[in-house]
């Protein structure tokens, strides 16, 4: 394994374009250690960490703390006090466990937020999002991360879960400071909004509950609470965590993919071909596929991490119960062992097993309404804008949850 590959997670830089380096270490190898981590940066070693859950897990249940590396920053973070309830949440959501508390909670998430439920939020979505670009009609320069990206999948969400309107505008602002906290080597100040806002959150969904068991409602908070399978039920908490868990995992990224996928197609030159597409009426299975094709060229969530529950080998190296393995999902793929040209931006790809959702037990249960989402929003935006000019844009904070926090445009 070349001792001199390295990757600068929090350089400004890598964060803006993480491609070139993170193609040098691909070539160079297929795992190195950093920090006490095993990175692992090609496609079928990152798919067969993720497709072997008894080896490799996300949570940190199933190993008693003691057996953890001495770094383990998570095990001094899960006694820290200022961010009780922020630990509190990831314990009892399905994220973060393990069968078979992972199987029981996914199993009854899945009964309340059903294909149909997404499908049934189609109508609305193109309500909004052709409202959204109405109002951008006229104005020739835009923020398009604020004015388009954002707006739709938070209230997507809001709608679907039941948050009613007048609450809407904190679920942005607690979601960031939520995800904020998944940064690593987070300061004081990161830690006391996080917590804050999972307080915040909890209290509202917990007043919603209350009211939704005494008035049902057709929303994901009702369904939530009638939920049941083999006489198991949701409890409060977990219930709570659930919503929080699905308004910070079914925005943040679908913000990302949104602007970056835009910003992507017009640096490409090929923005005028999906007008035109969307200007010929082109059948919703080009937008689907643009979609996919934008979300593994330019990768929302470019690095999840393992834990190993039990020793194994991974590309060629031996690693231990209790190490952690860092899973370069924007490096897979990139992979030319996986992808004919991947540094190409094929509006047309298929088929397009990208790593973007992830694999195996975690794979992202939001996967059909990200993509209904993305599909629908390019569509429309397309119509609205045949012309698109990027005038300037920037990437907020980390690599883990990477985003553009700025792409001003301008209309033609
Ligand atoms: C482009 C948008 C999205 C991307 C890129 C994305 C990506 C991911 C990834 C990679 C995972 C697995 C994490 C791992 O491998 O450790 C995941 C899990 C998850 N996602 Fe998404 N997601 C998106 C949108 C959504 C939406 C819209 C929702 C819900 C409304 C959602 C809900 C979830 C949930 C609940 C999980 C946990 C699944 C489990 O642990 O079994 N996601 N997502």
């Amino acid at each position: 394994m070349p001792a001199d590959v390295r990757l600068d997670l929090n350089s400004p830089d890598f964060v803006r374009d993480p491609y070139p380096e993170l193609a040098r270490a691909r070539e160079a190898t297929p795992a190195f250690w950093q920090q006490d981590r095993l990175f692992l940066t090609r496609y079928d070693d990152i798919a067969r960490v993720l497709k072997d859950s008894r080896s490799f897990g996300r949570a940190l249940s199933p190993l008693s703390r003691d057996e953890l590396p001495v770094s383990e920053l998570r095990v001094s973070e899960l006694q820290d006090p200022r961010r009780a309830a922020f630990d509190a949440f990831n314990t009892n959501h399905m994220l973060d466990s393990e069968p078979p508390k992972h199987t029981r909670l996914r199993s009854l998430v899945g009964l309340a937020f059903t294909p149909r439920r997404v499908e049934g939020l189609r109508g609305r979505i193109e309500e909004m999002v052709q409202g959204v670009a109405a109002g951008l009609d006229g104005r020739g320069t835009f923020d398009l991360v604020r004015d388009y990206a954002e707006p739709l999948p938070v209230t997507v969400i809001a709608q679907l879960l039941g948050v009613p309107q007048e609450k809407r505008h904190n679920l942005r602002p607690w979601s960031a400071a939520i995800v904020r906290l998944y940064e690593v080597g987070p300061p004081d100040e990161v830690i006391a909004a996080a917590e804050q806002a999972v307080l915040d959150f909890s209290a509202l969904l917990r007043r919603l509950l209350a009211e939704r068991r005494k008035h049902p409602q057709d929303d994901l908070i009702t369904a939530l609470s009638q939920v049941q399978a083999e006489g198991e039920r949701l409890s409060e908490s977990e219930l709570i965590d659930t919503c929080i868990l699905l308004l910070n995992a079914g925005h943040e990224a679908s913000v990302n993919g949104l602007s970056a996928g835009v910003l992507n197609l017009c640096r490409s030159g090929q923005w005028d071909e999906v007008a035109r597409a969307a200007r010929q009426n082109a059948p919703e299975t080009f937008f689907r596929t643009l979609g996919e094709e934008l979300l593994r060229f330019d990768t929302p969530l470019p690095l999840f991490e393992r834990l190993v529950l039990q020793d194994a080998v991974v590309a060629g190296v031996p690693v231990r119960r209790g190490q952690k393995v860092a899973l370069l999902y924007a490096s897979g793929n990139r992979d030319p062992r996986k992808f004919e040209a991947p540094t190409e931006l094929r509006l047309a790809r298929d088929p397009n097993p990208h790593l973007t959702f992830g694999l195996g037990l975690h794979y992202c249960l939001g996967a059909p309404l990200a993509r209904l989402e993305l599909g629908i929003s390019l569509r429309a935006l397309s119509l609205a804008f045949p012309r698109l000019e990027v005038q300037d844009f920037a990437y907020s904070g980390g690599f883990v949850i990477r985003g553009l926090e700025r792409l001003t445009v301008r209309a033609g």
